[in-house]
């Protein structure tokens, strides 16, 4: 039920760990099914390009492939490209999730997001298109975020 690429990225996850004194830190959970994502960008500050990219996942499978992907997807783009790499993005890159498992790729790209986030904030920059993230993916769903 598994591509071979989720079945790669899950046994053997690309980038996992953390960046010390990273330029930014994204942490995201999805209070559902207990899963945690912490994202670490190593971004530098003339040419907005993302030189380094770890991940530590305490979650499912696909939650370890997708951020796996997506740590390799955003490697070597600027913040405007990284912006791109969208849950449908990692996902085509995994060649697909099974439908239940699509909302795990999710995690990723909140997480990504919450990291750039971070790096905006310390360094006092607007990222476009970037709005605060959210603490779990659910959050807003039944409380007053605004
Ligand atoms: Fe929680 Fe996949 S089941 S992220």
């Amino acid at each position: 039920m598994y591509s071979e690429k989720v079945m790669d990225h899950f046994t053997n996850p690309r980038n996992v760990g953390e960046i010390e004194n990273a330029s930014g830190v994204g942490t995201v959970g999805n209070a559902k099914c207990g899963d945690i994502m912490r994202i670490f960008l190593d971004i530098d500050n003339d040419t907005h390009i993302i030189k380094d990219c770890k991940f530590k996942t305490f979650g499912c499978g696909a939650a370890v492939a997708t951020s796996s992907m997506a740590t390799e997807l955003v490697i070597g783009k600027t913040i405007e490209e990284a912006m791109q790499v969208t849950n449908k993005a990692v996902m085509e890159a995994l060649d697909g999730l099974p439908p239940v498992k699509v909302h795990c790729s999710l995690l990723a790209e909140e997480a990504i997001h919450a990291a750039l986030w971070d790096y905006a904030q310390k360094n006092g920059i607007e990222i476009e298109g970037l709005k605060e993230p959210k603490k779990d993916i659910h959050d807003g769903e039944e409380e007053e975020e605004y």
